[in-house]
């Protein structure tokens, strides 16, 4: 059934950050530290459907200490950004992909789908509210948007909620590694798997990230940003990082990424797919065993990695290391594929390089 677009209550924040405080959370944001002045909310109920929407100061959430989503983990999340063009106007990359992944994860934790256009004018009613928290152009820095839906109900029975939440915050954000100007190394989890075969890898739900974070400590104490998952039943073929996708590229061009339904589509990969495809790189989705990167660089045939999300951008991959090996890659250079694809992407995305594509929406 298709019901009427939501429309949105708004309060303002009476007691906004100061253009100061702005400017220098602006100038230094890091990543996921900073939060606007407002915040979206929708609720749900199984009885009245999504109701309520509404833009509000930011602020603390009341939860009952009964709410399921503290006890099962009923919880869903996205993530796009806002960039800001150098004419001053904004845009978001491809929302209604998040919208619809947003709707199949909810399907997966057996919480409620909103429409692709109230995802959308959530985004809007908060960007539009929150304008001025949108980095500046040229700076390589973007307004991170945080898409959320939790079960809202007080109830400790095992089954799915009956009320839900869904709400974005906002944060303003530079890069998502410690220093952005050196490629990542990664971590091999050869203890640790991140999701199973019809489990929620596929999702994007905060208890694969939960699942994500010991194995991240251990890539920690190695040195390493990012923890690389393999495939859960035979411990052999690549699947994605903790909080991004991973592609290979090889001598002669080729781009590889793992196929695999247990892993998140990441929407930066297939945009990233979709670029090298129509610049005549051959692309490959396909099972590739950690085996096959391995004698690859070391024949000479795989020359680079990378790894890539809206929070990640594209990063280099420099080294994978595990307790039995480490992986070399040769080639983390300016002009190496992964550097020049990123710009080509962040050159879309900032309003440098023509969206033949149609991939941005103006809010
Ligand atoms: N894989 C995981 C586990 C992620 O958390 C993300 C980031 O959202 C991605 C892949 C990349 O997805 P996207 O490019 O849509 O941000
Ligand atoms: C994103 O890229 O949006 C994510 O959610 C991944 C996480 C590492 C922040």
């Amino acid at each position: 059934a298709t019901t009427a677009p939501l429309t949105f209550a708004t309060t303002r924040n009476p007691a906004p950050a100061s253009a100061e405080t702005r400017e220098a959370v602006l100038a230094d944001p890091g990543f996921g530290k900073h939060f606007t002045d407002h915040m979206v909310t929708i609720d749900w109920s199984i009885d009245e459907g999504w109701h309520d929407a509404r833009v509000e100061p930011y602020g603390p959430l009341q939860l009952d200490p009964a709410s399921a989503v503290l006890h099962y983990g009923q919880e869903v999340f996205e993530g796009l950004k806002a960039y800001r063009h150098a004419d001053g106007s904004v845009h978001t990359f491809r929302p209604e992909r998040n919208a619809a992944r947003l709707r199949n994860s909810a399907h997966r934790l057996a919480l409620p789908e909103l429409s692709d256009e109230d995802f959308v004018n959530a985004i809007r009613e908060l960007v539009t509210i929150d304008e001025a928290w949108v980095p500046a152009a040229g700076e390589g820095k973007a307004l991170y948007l945080r898409p959320f839906m939790i079960a809202y109900e007080n109830f400790l029975g095992v089954r799915s909620a009956h009320t839900a939440r869904f709400m974005i915050i906002a944060c303003p954000a530079g890069s998502y590694f410690s220093d952005p100007t050196k490629p990542v190394d990664i971590w091999l989890s050869e203890e640790y798997s991140r999701a199973g075969r019809g489990g929620t890898g596929a999702a994007k739900c905060g208890g694969n990230y939960a699942a994500s974070l010991l194995p991240t400590n251990e890539a920690y104490a190695n040195g390493c940003e990012q923890v690389l998952f393999l495939d859960a039943a035979e411990e052999k073929y690549l699947e994605e990082l903790g909080g991004m996708n991973i592609v290979l590229v090889g001598a002669d061009g080729t781009v590889s990424t793992p196929l695999s339904d247990s892993i998140l589509p990441g929407i930066t990969r297939d945009s990233v797919l979709e670029l090298v495809e129509a610049a005549g790189h051959r692309v490959e989705r396909r099972r590739i065993s950690i085996d096959e990167w391995r004698e690859g660089v070391a024949s000479g045939e795989i020359v680079e990695a990378f790894a890539c999300g809206t929070a990640a951008v594209i990063t280099p991959i420099g080294m994978l290391k595990s307790p039995h090996f480490t992986i070399e890659n040769p080639r983390v250079d300016a002009d190496s594929l992964s550097m020049r694809i990123r710009a080509k992407l962040t050159g879309i995305q900032n309003g440098e390089v023509a969206d033949e594509r149609g991939w941005l929406t103006r809010l």
